[in-house]
């Protein structure tokens, strides 16, 4: 018996007749099924094995894939099958934490990014893919309507909505653009009366294939969102803690999951373990951090080599286009003496197309800058 199997699954609703008290606790420990999750677009559950041979029989480690690591455009939501109840009593609480790895897929720039995210319906009516992450669309963004209270995990930098940096964690209501946001990150260190001195921040690449693990706490109007490397202890200082009244947010009742996109980048987004509780703030603790699968990359090693090739081939044929093209002036100028064949040639000189521009080219005709 293991402990992956005695952690597994388990939900308690407890329905008090006199007060209309609920709660709703839940665990998942790699255990995730299509009969525990309902799933949206291109999210599956996959299996995978764990990263210790030594490790025990259950090596059929069922995870959450939220994008198709083999299309563009890719997106996908999970959410937890029944409404989360009670949501807009004035003392509402809740606490989640899970483990996520966001990692690179051959042959392709990473991206968008992922988010845990409170919504009021099933299914990805009013979201699109790309710099959307699979929570709103060009139309519906910043709409109070959308009654989406979201954490998003965003690894490209998007002026229109604001975005820091380009690995970021940021608060958002209704709206891609954050209330508040951070670097990807976490604190280490005691926090010593009321110095800070001691403490220091370590950064985290969201993309890089590790597994992370998540807290996100909600009490008495204040939000508090860590994140450390899956394994190490929760860290003292959270990484965002603000005051946010979500009494126009949140509904009575709403779902609660995950949600991803890949555009014209893509990468993959993965939840290996979730646990939720609306009054455990402890319940991060039931998270099993031992024996996860792993999604780095092999070996940084041969990464380099693949990439030192890759330039290495696009530097000669781009050598080899300049020559012909420099070939092509030179007969050109012979038969044509026209002064303008020096804007002609500007015109058409072959420039590199950056990754600001790969990026341009992915935005929707509705959405422009
Ligand atoms: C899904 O998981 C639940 C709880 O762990 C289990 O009772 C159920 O049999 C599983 N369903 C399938 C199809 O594996
Ligand atoms: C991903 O997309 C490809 C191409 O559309 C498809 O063949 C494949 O089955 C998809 N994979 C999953 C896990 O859905
Ligand atoms: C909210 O407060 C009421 C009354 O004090 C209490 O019965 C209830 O359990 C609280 N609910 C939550 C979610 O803390
Ligand atoms: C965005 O979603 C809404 C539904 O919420 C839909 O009416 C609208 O047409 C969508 N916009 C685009 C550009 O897809
Ligand atoms: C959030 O962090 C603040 C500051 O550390 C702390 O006072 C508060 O109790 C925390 N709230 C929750 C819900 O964890
Ligand atoms: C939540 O409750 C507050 C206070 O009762 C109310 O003002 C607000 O409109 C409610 N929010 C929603 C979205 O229903
Ligand atoms: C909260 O959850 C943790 C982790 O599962 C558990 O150890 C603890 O006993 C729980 N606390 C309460 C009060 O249920």
């Amino acid at each position: 018996m293991s402990l992956l199997q005695t952690l597994s699954l388990f939900l308690i609703t407890i329905l008090n007749s006199n007060w209309v008290c609920s709660t709703t606790e839940f665990v998942f420990n790699a255990n995730f099924n299509s009969s525990n999750l309902l799933l949206f677009g291109d999210a599956t559950i996959q299996q995978r094995h764990s990263s210790s041979s030594s490790s025990n029989d259950n090596n059929n480690n069922k995870i959450l894939s939220l994008t198709n690591d083999s299309t563009t455009f890719s997106m996908g939501r999970a959410l937890f099958p029944s409404k989360i109840p009670s949501l807009n009593s004035t003392n509402t609480s809740f606490s989640t934490s899970f483990i996520f790895s966001i990692s690179s897929v051959n042959g392709f720039q990473p991206g968008h990014g992922f988010a845990f995210l409170f919504t009021p319906s099933a299914g990805l009516a009013g979201a699109s893919s790309s710099q959307h992450l699979g929570l709103f669309n060009c139309t519906n963004n910043g709409d109070p309507d959308n009654h989406v209270f979201a954490v998003e995990f965003d690894v490209f930098k998007n002026q229109e909505f604001q975005d820091i940096d380009d690995n970021h964690v940021g608060l958002n209501v209704n709206s891609l653009t954050s209330l508040a946001s951070e670097p990807a990150g976490y604190w280490v260190g005691e926090e010593e009366e009321e110095e800070d001195d001691d403490m220091e921040f370590k950064k985290i690449e969201l993309k890089n294939g590790v597994n992370y693990q998540v807290w996100i706490d909600f009490f008495d109007s204040r939000i508090n969102v860590s994140m450390a490397p899956a394994g190490k202890r929760r860290p003292r200082r959270a990484l965002i803690s603000e005051s946010l009244d979500l009494s126009d947010v949140f509904l009575d009742e709403m779902y609660v999951g995950f949600t991803g996109a890949s555009g014209q980048l893509v990468e993959s987004h993965r939840i290996l373990a979730w646990s939720f509780s609306n009054t455990n703030f402890s319940i991060g603790d039931a998270l099993v951090t031992r024996d996860l699968p792993s999604f780095v990359a092999a070996s940084e090693g041969s990464r380099g080599l693949v990439v030192g090739v890759s330039v290495g081939c696009v530097v000669v044929v781009c050598g080899l286009l300049v020559i012909g093209f420099l070939l092509l002036v030179r007969k050109r100028r012979k038969t044509n003496k026209d002064e303008e064949i020096g804007e002609w040639e500007r015109d058409y000189w072959p420039h590199r197309i950056g990754y600001k521009e790969i990026h341009k080219a992915t935005m929707g005709a509705c959405c422009g800058s």
